[in-house]
């Protein structure tokens, strides 16, 4: 199992290898929005990585254009339904869903 805390709320979740941060927030009845149903066509699923970058699947070439491209360059920046989660660890997860 893979702890995720999920931001501002401070909501810790149980994750598995497999599962996406979009996945785990919906499963725990956290909103976040996905207009286009995970399809990597949006960004209105971006959340902010604040720890634990490096046990996400990291961003496709896809992924960071869309991301760019609406002016969100930065590292931390992801996609929460393309954050899948390829390792677990001690480490906690920390993700932030920014105010719209
Ligand atoms: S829901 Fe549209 S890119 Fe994630």
């Amino acid at each position: 199992m893979q702890k995720v805390i999920f931001l501002p709320l401070n909501t810790v979740v149980n994750g598995e290898k497999g599962k996406t941060l979009l996945d785990l927030a919906f499963e725990n009845d956290i909103v976040i929005e996905h207009n286009c149903g995970g399809l990597c066509a949006c960004t209105s699923c971006r959340v902010l990585i604040k720890k634990g970058m490096l046990l996400l699947k990291e961003k496709s070439k896809e992924e960071n254009e869309l991301l760019i491209d609406a002016g969100f360059s930065t590292e931390e920046n992801r996609l929460s339904c393309k954050c899948e989660i390829i390792s677990e660890s001690g480490e906690d997860i920390i993700v932030e869903i920014p105010l719209q």
